[in-house]
């Protein structure tokens, strides 16, 4: 059985993870405008990657007895100023996720809730990894500047992503 106080901050991460994937999908949208397929390709993944995630939390808040509750979705940007506006977006918005990760297992903890605690452990992680790609991508994009050459690469090397859960 779960307590009232994690199983609303459970419902509330449902939320966070799912607004990920509007935000990343809403990204995918923007980098087609620009024609960076590969980019938009990239998103679309990442999109279904944070869909996964709130899944793994929907599907484990009712193994625990808690009733899931969805919340209203809010709306995504739409435009960013450039690729590197975007991917500096992607690495901000994952360390305030990171952030909310931290703060409910920290919570799992003081409610003394040792299953939800093992659960998260495997989010703490993926965290780990998020905040990882998304700074190199950032970085990669801080080095290309204004070169086109450099972007098209990027977008090319971005499209070849393999689907991961
Ligand atoms: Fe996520
Ligand atoms: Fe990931």
């Amino acid at each position: 059985m779960i307590s009232k106080k994690l199983e609303t901050a459970f419902n509330k991460q449902i939320n966070e993870e799912t607004f990920s994937a509007y935000l990343y999908l809403s990204m995918a949208a923007y980098f087609h405008s620009l024609s960076l397929d590969g980019f938009a390709a990239w998103m679309k993944m990442q999109a279904q990657e944070e869909m996964s995630h709130a899944m793994k939390l929907f599907n484990f808040l009712d193994e625990l007895g808690g009733r899931i509750s969805l919340l209203t979705v809010k709306e995504p940007e739409k435009n960013w100023k450039s690729p590197l506006a975007a991917f500096t977006a992607v690495s901000r918005h994952e360390q305030y996720i990171t952030g909310c990760i931290d703060g409910l297992y920290q919570l799992a903890g003081s409610e003394k809730c040792n299953p939800a605690q093992i659960m998260l452990q495997w989010f703490i992680k993926e965290q780990v990894e998020e905040e990882s790609t998304a700074a190199k991508i950032v970085l990669r994009l801080n080095q290309i500047k204004d070169n086109a050459n450099g972007l098209w690469m990027l977008d090319r090397e971005l499209g070849a992503r393999q689907h991961k859960t």
